[in-house]
């Protein structure tokens, strides 16, 4: 196995390319039903928080379901469906842990939880790819995780711009 090859980058973007859809999409709702029925842990505070909803959650795995299907198409090879699943699901459950996680340091939906936020979702993928014994080659997938941190911050910047979030971050 080559260390830090292209193809070994492509590959680990091709795995995880569903799990950044999936994670990107439900910024798109301005509202749904919270996950966590609006009810508080035991600390007193909000399991999740309003920005973990059921619509986004359905979103997510649509686009990145769809995600898959489309590189199985373009790459002909039939494996991607099921890492659309998987990669996507995988993140939107990273995702809600990183939100519980949050919520737990006492941080309020939005604020800025640096590398939680930007790789919650990453590594909720890479939990669910390694499980069913899917395997990627670690430095690229490094070297992937400072590219989905550069990519969060420029996208989330371009979604406060457009009025699809109300900060920067
Ligand atoms: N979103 C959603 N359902 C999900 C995930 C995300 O509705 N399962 C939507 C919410 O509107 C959320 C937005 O996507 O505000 C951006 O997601 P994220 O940045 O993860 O949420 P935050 O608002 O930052 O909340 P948290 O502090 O819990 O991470
Ligand atoms: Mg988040």
């Amino acid at each position: 196995m080559a260390l830090l090859s292209l193809d070994s980058f492509l590959y680990v973007f091709k795995l995880f390319l569903p799990a950044l859809v999936a994670n990107g999409s439900p910024v798109l709702l301005r509202e749904g039903y919270p996950l966590d029925f609006r009810r508080n842990f035991i600390d007193g505070r909000r399991i999740l928080g309003d920005g973990k909803t059921f619509e986004g959650f359905a979103l997510g795995l649509f686009f990145g379901f769809y995600t898959g299907i489309v590189e199985a198409i373009v790459f002909k090879n039939m494996f991607f469906i099921e890492i659309g699943f998987l990669s996507s699901l995988g993140a939107l459950i990273g995702d809600i842990i990183g939100s519980f996680i949050k919520r737990r340091m006492g941080l309020k939906r939005g604020d800025k939880a640096p590398l939680l936020d930007q790789l919650d979702f990453i590594y909720g993928a890479a939990l669910f790819l390694i499980i069913v014994g899917i395997t990627f080659d670690i430095p690229s997938f490094i070297i992937f995780q400072v590219l989905v941190i550069f990519l969060h911050i420029v996208t989330n910047r371009i979604a406060y711009y457009l009025k699809l979030k109300p900060v920067p971050w």
